[in-house]
């Protein structure tokens, strides 16, 4: 039921006639034509009226129109059925096919052309090279086919004399991956012989008036049809289309498919050595016939590339066998060779059209398709046979014709109108029959077994002794004769339309024909002297030679008598019936308004006559009575659930049927619907689409909300997989930690009874997370064997012990010697080994001084040379207490030159060398600069370390200040009296004690060289 077209059009689906009436049905049939609306729906049957004119309406706007669109959505159209097998052929995987019907001229093949431009057009989008290749090839197979296969008869200047059924294979995207030619039932009789106005073969006017002046002279012919016997009758006749041109396009689409150079060069030396065929004449007296034109048998010889001596024996001899493997060479009659001639001119065409056939399969066939790998390989096959024929001669051609379009009928009848009706009785469903002529009847007069005439011209073919086609006819008439669609003027001796012995009628489906019986045995036996064959299987072309396989049997042996025309042909309809019977079907039906070509002229008579035997009438009946659109409950539901609350994602009702109800109900369209036994059958495609268009809102939704939860479930998993990892990994760190601790215990069990308290004992790498631990742990074991060293130090001890700890930890490292292996004795100038001369008398002064100055503790005391501001650098003794700092003159009894309170002392600074300097620093910036020297005790001492140890333990422990030490790695500087000064310490050779020397900025420490 289109839309968008108004009703002034008239109604795009006869379905919508307020009545089914023939007169309606031609009112608007006619209306429509006359509005240049050629196309018009029973259904999703296309209803087709030959324009007879050029239409605007087959351009990439139409197209795109009508891709991917709803058969209803647009003004009926071709593109339209195309689309929708196109679509059940993608969306359901199914093999479909278009039935295109109708009379000779009524548009069959063009539409096919443009269906096929159509699905060329709208699949491989994304321009895949080798698609677009196969869709080349396949359109440019119809131009070929056209040429060869299509011929100007009196009903159409371009109809096809043979029948194509086109397989276009599509892979799992849709797209075109090859395809397959079936061709039926060439007329082959039209190459010796034409009616009056009509033309042979498109190929021969083509090839004579097209092809280049040199390149017809190489093949000893002339520009001109009208010399050349058989292209003589059309030569005068003009075709829509220009031959001149059309040959040029012709051999352009031959390369295009991929034939080479060679092969197209021997189909014109064929076509060229039909056309001398035709001219050989022969003359004969009473015993012997012979060849008149022997230069034109010359010709033949070399197109065919056969010796000149053997075309003229298979033109004039027959070799028979005679048995016991000897032959004999029978002499033709001139009638014979006659019959000969022309039997071979149409054999060499019919066999030529074969191999182009083949070879366009063999280009176009689909190579390496696995669908394991590359998903259905689907199909959608396009009808184009010959329509229904009625011409004044009927021959055996017009016949199988008929037939072939009687079983089409057959099985339109059986799709539509009769699988329908029993389908609505099997399921139940109310349904007032319809009656419409079944035409198996009149295929049963064709086809049946032993009483069909194709079996009664079998038999008159096979039978021994001269059958002639009169006896034939006598044959028929006998068993025929109580047949209804059956009669012959001797079995109506009244109709003076037939004649005795020759005419016998049929009433086909479409209307009577009256058939000549002359030739019919002929034609069915079909008949080619042995001869050629083996004339041509000798060829020296190898092109030829492929075309004549049994020209390679020997005349004696012995063969199966090859099947006759009739029957072979029979066969192949039998063939076609059954592959296009398990596809689902879409048909166009072409109606051809006048006899004229006439663009604006509607026949009634004509016109109502085709509608009446197309059926199309009971078809809009069963469409209007029936069910668009039937589908098992199951496959409804599955399709359709998520369009109702009810059914998504299951539903919970007693049987599906109720389910899809509920949808029905939903969508409320329960009055445009039926409940079958076990489907549901919808009467119009609008309900289905509304259902469709929801849908496909829906899936989106849909796919959206499957990602989601598939998505949840995927990080779930991971989840899962990563809380498992995080578990194991928190084992296995409990593990590493106590494996630590074990270790560590194991290592460190007995260290108490060691010597070294487990000092030597290793510590276990420890795991990343015990890092912090472990280094506590080792502190703690430090402190605890530090703790155990200690505890055994004498207290008498402790104090120079804290004094070293203290230097240690003042000097930092920095000072390479520092006294620390040797025993600390402090008070070096009390000390009789250090100083036995002095010592006495330094005790005696201390003793008086600690009265004196009460202090309580001597820290440090030694000789030293110090320098002062003046640059005078003398040797002094120093005692420093716990109190006070003193600067004493040794040669004067120690009288102290400078007391100066420790609390004013700030800090020290030492080099990191093993000199002796040091430089107190006072507050008030006036430093004192000395050198320790040493006594009797050791001259090489470091007492360095001593003095800063003492003085830095005394400061933390006593005072609890501290002292800042400074070890300088150069210069050290000082203040005296507020001026500042460096000094710096140099080697000097012959120096004999160490001694200060004022430089420019200060001092320098001048020391010996060992
Ligand atoms: N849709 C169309 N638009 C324009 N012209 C058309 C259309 N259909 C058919 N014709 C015209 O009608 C002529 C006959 O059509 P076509 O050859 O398709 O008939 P046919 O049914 O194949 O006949 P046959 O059985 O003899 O092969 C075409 O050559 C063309 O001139
Ligand atoms: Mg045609």
């Amino acid at each position: 039921m289109a839309e968008m077209e108004g009703l002034e059009f008239g109604k795009s689906d006869f379905v919508l006639l307020d009545e089914v009436t023939m007169d309606q049905f031609m009112e608007n049939l006619k209306l429509r034509f006359e509005k240049g609306r050629i196309y018009t729906y029973i259904g999703d049957v296309v209803v087709s009226v030959n324009p007879y004119k050029q239409m605007d309406i087959y351009g990439k706007d139409t197209i795109d129109a009508y891709r991917g669109r709803e058969l209803y959505e647009n003004p009926p159209h071709l593109y339209a059925v195309s689309d929708a097998a196109y679509k059940a052929m993608k969306r359901r995987a199914k093999d479909t096919c278009i039935v295109i019907s109708g009379e000779s001229g009524a548009g069959k093949t063009e539409a096919s052309k443009y269906i096929m431009q159509y699905i060329a057009a709208i699949t491989n989008p994304s321009q895949r090279a080798d698609v677009e290749s196969v869709k080349n090839m396949l359109l440019k197979s119809n131009c070929v086919l056209e040429a060869f296969g299509n011929a100007k008869t009196n009903r159409n200047d371009n109809s096809s004399r043979f029948g194509k059924y086109m397989d276009i294979n599509f892979n799992f995207n849709g797209d075109p991956m090859g395809g397959h030619i079936n061709n039926y039932l060439l007329e082959k009789s039209r190459v010796v012989q034409q009616q009056q106005g009509e033309r042979n073969f498109h190929s021969f006017y083509q090839f004579l008036r097209g092809g280049s002046a040199e390149a017809i002279a190489s093949y000893h012919l002339q520009n001109d049809p009208s010399v050349y016997v058989y292209t003589k009758e059309g030569a005068a006749a003009t075709t829509w289309n220009n031959d001149h041109s059309s040959h040029k396009a012709v051999v352009h689409a031959l390369e295009v498919i991929g034939f080479s150079k060679e092969e197209i060069q021997s189909i014109y030396q064929i076509l060229a050595s039909i056309l001398h065929l035709g001219n050989v004449r022969f003359a004969s007296d009473a015993e012997n016939v012979e060849i008149l034109d022997l230069d034109t048998v010359n010709h033949i010889s070399e197109l065919t590339g056969t010796g000149a001596d053997n075309v003229v024996k298979s033109l004039l001899y027959r070799t028979v066998a005679i048995g016991g493997g000897e032959v004999i060479e029978k002499g033709h009659t001139h009638e014979e060779a006659c019959f000969g001639r022309d039997a071979f001119a149409k054999a060499l065409y019919e066999r030529l059209f074969g191999w182009i056939v083949g070879r366009i399969n063999g280009i176009i066939e689909v190579k390496n398709y696995n669908p394991m790998f590359h998903g259905k390989n689907t199909v959608i096959g396009v009808l184009d046979i010959y329509g229904f024929e009625i011409f004044d001669n009927n021959s055996f051609e017009q016949f199988c014709i008929n037939y072939c379009n009687e079983k089409l009928q057959q099985l339109f009848i059986e799709l539509i109108l009769q699988q329908e009706q029993s389908e609505y009785n099997r399921e139940g469903i109310q349904w007032q029959h319809i009656d419409y002529f079944n035409n198996q009847i009149i295929v049963d007069l064709v086809e049946q077994q032993h009483k069909g005439i194709i079996s009664i011209l079998d038999e008159a073919c096979l039978s021994v002794g001269k059958v002639t086609d009169t006896l034939c006819l006598d044959s028929m008439d006998i068993k025929l004769a109580q047949h209804p669609h059956y009669t012959s003027r001797k079995l109506t001796p009244t109709d003076k339309t037939m004649d005795f012995q020759k005419h016998f009628r049929i009433r086909h489906y479409a209307g009577d024909v009256t058939y000549s019986i002359e030739g019919f045995l002929d034609k069915n036996r079909d008949l080619l002297f042995q001869d050629f064959k083996r004339l041509m299987y000798h060829s020296s072309n190898p092109v030829m030679k492929e075309m004549w396989p049994d020209g390679q049997l020997s005349i004696t042996e012995v063969t199966k008598r090859p099947l006759t025309a009739g029957t072979l042909f029979k066969n192949s309809i039998i063939a076609l019936v059954d592959k296009l019977a398990c596809k689902e079907p879409y048909y166009v039906r072409c109606i051809k308004p006048n006899e004229l070509k006439s663009p604006v002229l509607f026949d009634d008579a004509r016109c109502q006559h085709q509608v009446a035997y197309l059926g199309l009438l009971e078809n809009v009946m069963v469409r209007r009575a029936g069910f668009a659109y039937r589908q098992p409950y199951a496959r409804f539901l599955q399709r359709y659930k998520m369009t109702c609350e009810y059914t998504w994602p299951n539903h919970l009702m007693e049987s599906d049927r109720d389910a899809v109800e509920a949808i029905v109900r939903q969508h409320g369209f329960q009055d445009d619907v039926a409940y079958g036994h076990t489907k549901l059958f919808v009467r119009t495609p609008r309900s289905l689409f509304t259902l469709e268009q929801e849908r496909a809102a829906l899936i989106p939704i849909l796919v959206l909300f499957l990602q989601k939860v598939w998505r949840g479930a995927l990080a779930r998993m991971k989840c899962r997989r990563m809380k498992a990892i995080y578990a194991i990994m928190g084992c296995f760190k409990r593990f590493k930690v106590k494996a630590h601790f074990w270790e560590v215990e194991q290592r460190f069990a007995n260290v108490r009874n060691m010597a070294d308290y487990g000092k030597s004992v290793a510590w276990p790498t420890p795991p990343a997370a015990l890092n912090q631990f472990h280094a506590i742990t080792v502190m703690l074991h430090r402190r605890w064997w530090a703790r155990q060293m200690v505890k055994k130090i004498p207290p008498s001890d402790m104090l120079e012990i804290r004094a070293k700890v203290a230097a240690l930890t003042a000097l930092g490292g920095e000072r390479k010697d520092w006294g620390c292996t040797r025993a600390w004795e402090r008070d070096y100038l009390a000390s009789v080994r250090d100083c036995p001369q002095s010592s006495s008398a330094f005790a005696r002064f201390s003793r008086e001084l600690r009265n004196k100055d009460q202090y309580s503790q001597v820290l440090f005391s030694g000789f030293c040379r110090k320098i002062n501001r003046f640059n005078k650098s003398s040797d002094r003794g120093i005692l420093v207490t716990d109190k006070c700092f003193y600067k004493l003159e040794p040669k004067k009894q120690y009288k102290v030159l400078k007391r100066i309170p420790l609390d004013t002392l700030t800090g020290l600074s030492v080099t990191s060398q093993v000199d002796q300097m040091v430089a107190l620093h006072i507050s008030l910036q006036d430093d004192i600069l000395l050198c320790l020297q040493c006594g009797e005790l050791c001259p090489k001492q470091d007492r360095v370390g001593e003095l800063v140890g003492t003085l830095a333990d005394h400061f933390a422990r006593v005072r609890r200040t501290p002292l800042t030490v400074k070890v300088c790695p150069s210069a050290v500087r000082l203040h005296m009296r507020g001026k500042p000064k460096t000094v710096t310490v140099e080697t000097k050779e012959g120096q004999a004690n160490a001694d200060f020397k004022k430089s420019k900025d200060g001092f320098v420490l001048l020391v010996p060289a060992n």
